[in-house]
Protein backbone atom coordinates (compact mmCIF):
# COMPACT_ATOMS: atom_id res chain seq x y z
CA UNK A 1 0.00 0.00 0.00
CA UNK A 2 1.54 3.27 -1.14
CA UNK A 3 1.58 6.34 1.12
CA UNK A 4 0.92 9.80 -0.66
CA UNK A 5 2.27 12.83 0.95
CA UNK A 6 1.08 15.25 -1.47
CA UNK A 7 -2.15 16.89 -2.91
CA UNK A 8 -0.53 16.56 -6.64
CA UNK A 9 -0.15 12.98 -6.05
CA UNK A 10 -3.83 11.96 -4.39
CA UNK A 11 -5.06 13.65 -7.27
CA UNK A 12 -3.01 11.99 -10.06
CA UNK A 13 -3.29 8.66 -8.40
CA UNK A 14 -6.95 9.52 -8.25
CA UNK A 15 -7.19 10.09 -12.01
CA UNK A 16 -5.52 6.83 -12.68
CA UNK A 17 -8.01 4.81 -10.48
CA UNK A 18 -10.67 6.30 -12.66
CA UNK A 19 -9.14 6.07 -15.57
CA UNK A 20 -8.52 2.31 -15.03
CA UNK A 21 -12.36 2.06 -14.40
CA UNK A 22 -12.48 2.26 -11.19
CA UNK A 23 -15.03 4.09 -8.53
CA UNK A 24 -13.07 6.04 -6.16
CA UNK A 25 -13.46 6.14 -1.98
CA UNK A 26 -12.67 8.71 0.73
CA UNK A 27 -12.17 8.00 4.49
CA UNK A 28 -11.05 11.10 5.94
CA UNK A 29 -9.30 10.50 9.63
CA UNK A 30 -7.26 12.06 12.12
CA UNK A 31 -5.66 8.56 12.76
CA UNK A 32 -5.06 6.91 15.85
CA UNK A 33 -7.52 4.48 14.20
CA UNK A 34 -9.57 1.99 16.37
CA UNK A 35 -12.45 -0.35 14.54
CA UNK A 36 -14.93 2.61 14.38
CA UNK A 37 -12.39 3.99 11.43
CA UNK A 38 -11.82 0.43 10.36
CA UNK A 39 -15.85 0.05 9.61
CA UNK A 40 -15.37 3.05 7.30
CA UNK A 41 -12.69 1.76 5.39
CA UNK A 42 -14.53 -1.61 4.96
CA UNK A 43 -17.56 -0.06 3.89
CA UNK A 44 -15.32 2.15 1.43
CA UNK A 45 -13.57 -1.41 -0.16
CA UNK A 46 -16.95 -2.69 -0.29
CA UNK A 47 -18.60 -0.08 -3.07
CA UNK A 48 -15.84 1.53 -4.11
CA UNK A 49 -12.83 0.16 -6.74
CA UNK A 50 -10.02 2.30 -4.90
CA UNK A 51 -10.16 3.82 -1.64
CA UNK A 52 -7.67 6.25 0.25
CA UNK A 53 -7.91 7.01 3.83
CA UNK A 54 -6.65 9.94 4.79
CA UNK A 55 -4.36 10.70 7.65
CA UNK A 56 -4.39 14.20 9.29
CA UNK A 57 -4.77 15.77 12.65
CA UNK A 58 -5.77 18.93 11.36
CA UNK A 59 -4.59 21.87 13.65
CA UNK A 60 -7.67 24.30 12.30
CA UNK A 61 -10.26 22.34 13.83
CA UNK A 62 -8.80 22.58 17.24
CA UNK A 63 -9.20 25.38 19.59
CA UNK A 64 -6.21 26.89 21.63
CA UNK A 65 -6.94 25.14 24.79
CA UNK A 66 -7.73 21.64 22.91
CA UNK A 67 -5.63 19.13 22.43
CA UNK A 68 -4.15 19.33 18.58
CA UNK A 69 -0.54 18.90 20.81
CA UNK A 70 -1.42 15.73 22.52
CA UNK A 71 -3.98 14.01 20.23
CA UNK A 72 -2.78 10.10 19.61
CA UNK A 73 -0.38 9.87 17.10
CA UNK A 74 -0.08 6.24 15.79
CA UNK A 75 1.26 6.49 12.17
CA UNK A 76 2.88 2.84 11.58
CA UNK A 77 -0.11 0.52 13.41
CA UNK A 78 -2.55 2.89 11.48
CA UNK A 79 -1.27 2.03 8.08
CA UNK A 80 -1.50 -1.61 8.83
CA UNK A 81 -4.76 -1.50 9.68
CA UNK A 82 -5.50 0.51 6.74
CA UNK A 83 -4.49 -1.59 4.31
CA UNK A 84 -5.98 -4.46 6.36
CA UNK A 85 -9.27 -3.03 5.86
CA UNK A 86 -9.11 -2.81 2.13
CA UNK A 87 -7.30 0.60 1.64
CA UNK A 88 -5.43 1.49 -1.97
CA UNK A 89 -3.49 4.50 -0.47
CA UNK A 90 -2.83 6.41 2.72
CA UNK A 91 -2.69 10.11 2.15
CA UNK A 92 -0.88 12.08 5.22
CA UNK A 93 -0.02 15.20 4.27
CA UNK A 94 1.87 17.66 6.44
CA UNK A 95 0.10 21.17 7.64
CA UNK A 96 2.35 22.95 5.13
CA UNK A 97 0.89 20.64 2.01
CA UNK A 98 -3.07 21.32 2.92
CA UNK A 99 -2.12 24.67 4.47
CA UNK A 100 0.39 26.28 2.26
CA UNK A 101 2.35 29.54 3.80
CA UNK A 102 -0.25 32.39 3.65
CA UNK A 103 -3.14 30.02 3.78
CA UNK A 104 -6.22 32.54 3.78
CA UNK A 105 -9.63 30.03 2.47
CA UNK A 106 -11.81 29.13 4.68
CA UNK A 107 -15.27 27.15 4.25
CA UNK A 108 -18.00 28.72 6.94
CA UNK A 109 -21.23 26.83 6.64
CA UNK A 110 -23.45 29.22 8.51
CA UNK A 111 -26.28 28.41 10.97
CA UNK A 112 -25.20 24.58 11.36
CA UNK A 113 -21.11 25.46 12.51
CA UNK A 114 -22.69 27.19 15.30
CA UNK A 115 -24.76 24.71 16.63
CA UNK A 116 -24.16 21.64 18.81
CA UNK A 117 -20.38 20.94 19.15
CA UNK A 118 -20.05 24.10 17.45
CA UNK A 119 -21.17 26.06 20.30
CA UNK A 120 -19.12 24.93 22.49
CA UNK A 121 -15.67 24.57 20.77
CA UNK A 122 -15.86 27.92 18.34
CA UNK A 123 -14.14 27.76 14.46
CA UNK A 124 -14.53 23.84 14.98
CA UNK A 125 -16.72 23.06 12.17
CA UNK A 126 -15.19 25.82 10.17
CA UNK A 127 -11.92 23.49 9.98
CA UNK A 128 -13.62 20.57 9.37
CA UNK A 129 -15.33 21.79 6.80
CA UNK A 130 -12.33 23.48 5.58
CA UNK A 131 -10.63 20.54 5.32
CA UNK A 132 -12.84 18.25 4.66
CA UNK A 133 -13.38 20.70 1.65
CA UNK A 134 -9.61 20.51 0.43
CA UNK A 135 -9.49 16.60 0.62
CA UNK A 136 -12.82 16.16 -1.30
CA UNK A 137 -11.27 18.35 -3.91
CA UNK A 138 -7.65 16.84 -4.03
CA UNK A 139 -8.84 13.39 -4.25
CA UNK A 140 -11.50 14.00 -6.73
CA UNK A 141 -13.74 11.24 -4.76
CA UNK A 142 -16.95 9.78 -5.80
CA UNK A 143 -17.75 8.34 -1.90
CA UNK A 144 -16.55 9.95 1.00
CA UNK A 145 -17.57 7.77 4.42
CA UNK A 146 -17.93 9.19 7.72
CA UNK A 147 -19.27 8.26 11.13
CA UNK A 148 -22.89 8.56 12.49
CA UNK A 149 -20.77 9.01 15.88
CA UNK A 150 -20.02 12.68 14.84
CA UNK A 151 -23.27 13.58 13.97
CA UNK A 152 -23.32 17.30 13.98
CA UNK A 153 -20.23 16.83 11.20
CA UNK A 154 -22.51 14.98 9.41
CA UNK A 155 -24.65 17.36 8.91
CA UNK A 156 -22.44 19.99 8.50
CA UNK A 157 -20.51 18.24 5.64
CA UNK A 158 -24.21 17.66 4.16
CA UNK A 159 -24.91 21.02 3.56
CA UNK A 160 -21.13 21.85 2.65
CA UNK A 161 -21.47 19.26 -0.26
CA UNK A 162 -24.78 20.68 -1.25
CA UNK A 163 -23.62 24.62 -1.43
CA UNK A 164 -20.73 23.98 -3.36
CA UNK A 165 -21.90 21.37 -5.55
CA UNK A 166 -19.46 19.04 -4.75
CA UNK A 167 -19.14 15.43 -6.91
CA UNK A 168 -18.95 13.54 -3.56
CA UNK A 169 -21.81 11.34 -2.38
CA UNK A 170 -21.67 11.38 1.86
CA UNK A 171 -22.11 7.99 2.61
CA UNK A 172 -22.89 7.76 6.73
CA UNK A 173 -21.78 4.29 8.98
CA UNK A 174 -23.48 3.13 12.10
CA UNK A 175 -21.66 4.00 15.42
CA UNK A 176 -19.31 1.40 16.42
CA UNK A 177 -19.58 0.59 20.33
CA UNK A 178 -17.73 -1.30 22.99
CA UNK A 179 -19.14 -4.32 24.37
CA UNK A 180 -20.42 -1.87 27.31
CA UNK A 181 -22.01 0.42 25.05
CA UNK A 182 -19.35 3.07 24.97
CA UNK A 183 -18.88 4.28 21.34
CA UNK A 184 -15.36 4.03 20.24
CA UNK A 185 -13.40 7.07 19.70
CA UNK A 186 -9.45 8.23 20.01
CA UNK A 187 -10.10 9.78 22.59
CA UNK A 188 -11.41 7.09 24.93
CA UNK A 189 -7.35 6.39 25.68
CA UNK A 190 -7.55 9.31 27.83
CA UNK A 191 -9.70 8.02 30.08
CA UNK A 192 -8.73 6.68 33.75
CA UNK A 193 -10.15 3.64 34.92
CA UNK A 194 -12.67 5.61 37.01
CA UNK A 195 -13.51 7.91 34.06
CA UNK A 196 -13.97 4.77 32.17
CA UNK A 197 -16.73 3.94 33.75
CA UNK A 198 -18.14 7.21 34.67
CA UNK A 199 -17.99 7.65 30.62
CA UNK A 200 -20.83 5.03 30.04
CA UNK A 201 -23.17 7.29 31.38
CA UNK A 202 -23.50 8.88 27.57
CA UNK A 203 -24.66 5.78 26.03
CA UNK A 204 -26.68 4.98 29.09
CA UNK A 205 -28.48 8.36 28.22
CA UNK A 206 -28.56 7.41 24.08
CA UNK A 207 -30.46 4.04 24.99
CA UNK A 208 -33.10 5.16 27.95
CA UNK A 209 -33.78 7.91 24.98
CA UNK A 210 -34.10 5.45 22.45
CA UNK A 211 -36.37 2.99 24.45
CA UNK A 212 -38.91 6.46 25.94
CA UNK A 213 -38.96 6.85 22.58
CA UNK A 214 -39.84 3.72 21.04
CA UNK A 215 -42.41 3.77 23.48
CA UNK A 216 -44.46 6.37 22.19
CA UNK A 217 -42.70 8.89 24.55
CA UNK A 218 -42.04 11.65 22.03
CA UNK A 219 -42.01 15.58 23.87
CA UNK A 220 -38.16 16.73 23.67
CA UNK A 221 -38.86 18.76 26.98
CA UNK A 222 -39.51 14.48 28.49
CA UNK A 223 -36.63 12.98 26.88
CA UNK A 224 -34.21 15.55 27.53
CA UNK A 225 -34.94 15.65 31.48
CA UNK A 226 -34.90 11.83 31.01
CA UNK A 227 -31.27 11.94 29.52
CA UNK A 228 -30.50 14.66 32.66
CA UNK A 229 -30.90 12.31 35.83
CA UNK A 230 -28.96 9.55 34.02
CA UNK A 231 -26.27 12.47 33.73
CA UNK A 232 -27.06 14.20 37.84
CA UNK A 233 -26.61 10.27 39.55
CA UNK A 234 -22.61 10.65 37.94
CA UNK A 235 -21.81 14.13 39.10
CA UNK A 236 -17.87 13.75 38.04
CA UNK A 237 -19.39 14.59 34.74
CA UNK A 238 -19.97 17.86 33.46
CA UNK A 239 -22.49 17.92 30.62
CA UNK A 240 -21.88 20.28 27.86
CA UNK A 241 -25.25 19.66 25.85
CA UNK A 242 -28.49 17.66 25.77
CA UNK A 243 -29.95 18.14 22.77
CA UNK A 244 -33.11 17.06 20.61
CA UNK A 245 -32.83 18.37 16.66
CA UNK A 246 -33.48 18.24 13.18
CA UNK A 247 -30.74 16.19 11.47
CA UNK A 248 -30.45 18.12 8.61
CA UNK A 249 -30.60 22.08 10.38
CA UNK A 250 -29.57 21.27 13.85
CA UNK A 251 -32.61 23.14 15.01
CA UNK A 252 -33.85 22.27 18.14
CA UNK A 253 -37.19 19.93 17.63
CA UNK A 254 -40.20 19.81 20.79
CA UNK A 255 -41.40 16.73 19.45
CA UNK A 256 -39.09 13.77 18.49
CA UNK A 257 -40.27 12.08 15.33
CA UNK A 258 -38.50 9.53 12.80
CA UNK A 259 -35.08 10.83 11.44
CA UNK A 260 -34.63 13.10 14.78
CA UNK A 261 -31.04 13.39 16.00
CA UNK A 262 -30.32 12.95 20.13
CA UNK A 263 -27.41 13.86 20.88
CA UNK A 264 -24.97 14.44 23.77
CA UNK A 265 -21.88 15.81 24.61
CA UNK A 266 -20.27 15.79 28.33
CA UNK A 267 -16.80 15.62 30.02
CA UNK A 268 -15.40 13.18 31.74
CA UNK A 269 -12.75 15.09 33.49
CA UNK A 270 -10.28 16.55 30.78
CA UNK A 271 -11.90 14.51 28.34
CA UNK A 272 -14.90 15.45 25.95
CA UNK A 273 -16.72 12.77 24.72
CA UNK A 274 -20.16 12.99 22.36
CA UNK A 275 -22.59 10.18 21.81
CA UNK A 276 -26.27 10.19 19.53
CA UNK A 277 -28.49 8.22 18.53
CA UNK A 278 -31.50 8.86 15.19
CA UNK A 279 -34.44 7.77 16.73
CA UNK A 280 -37.03 5.65 14.44
P1 LIG B 1 -11.77 11.22 13.37
O1 LIG B 1 -12.23 11.59 14.73
O2 LIG B 1 -10.46 10.52 13.19
O3 LIG B 1 -12.89 10.34 12.72
C1 LIG B 1 -12.79 9.91 11.38
C2 LIG B 1 -14.13 9.29 11.00
O4 LIG B 1 -14.35 8.13 11.80
C3 LIG B 1 -15.31 10.24 11.24
O5 LIG B 1 -16.20 10.20 10.14
C4 LIG B 1 -15.93 9.68 12.50
O6 LIG B 1 -17.31 9.94 12.61
C5 LIG B 1 -15.66 8.19 12.32
N1 LIG B 1 -15.76 7.51 13.61
C6 LIG B 1 -15.10 7.81 14.77
N2 LIG B 1 -15.50 7.01 15.77
C7 LIG B 1 -16.43 6.16 15.24
C8 LIG B 1 -17.24 5.10 15.77
N3 LIG B 1 -17.17 4.74 17.05
N4 LIG B 1 -18.08 4.47 14.93
C9 LIG B 1 -18.18 4.83 13.62
N5 LIG B 1 -17.45 5.83 13.06
C10 LIG B 1 -16.60 6.48 13.86
O7 LIG B 1 -13.89 13.11 12.38
C11 LIG B 1 -12.72 13.39 12.18
O8 LIG B 1 -11.67 12.52 12.43
C12 LIG B 1 -12.27 14.71 11.57
O9 LIG B 1 -13.16 15.72 11.97
C13 LIG B 1 -12.19 14.66 10.03
C14 LIG B 1 -13.55 14.38 9.36
C15 LIG B 1 -11.15 13.61 9.58
C16 LIG B 1 -11.70 16.05 9.50
O10 LIG B 1 -10.46 16.38 10.04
Amino acid sequence: MEILRTVAELRQWSRAARGGGNTVGLVPTMGALHAGHASLIRAAAASCGRVAVSIFVNPTQFGPNEDYAVYPRSFEADCALAQAEGASVVFAPSVEELYPAGAATFVDVEGLSHRLDGKSRPGHFRGVATVVAKLLIASEADRAFFGQKDAAQVAVLRRMVTDLRLAAEIVVCPIVREADGLALSSRNTYLNLAERTQALALSRAVRRVEALAASGKRSADMLIEAAGQIFSAEPAIRVDYIELVNWATLEPVETAAPGTLFAVAAWVGATRLIDNTILG
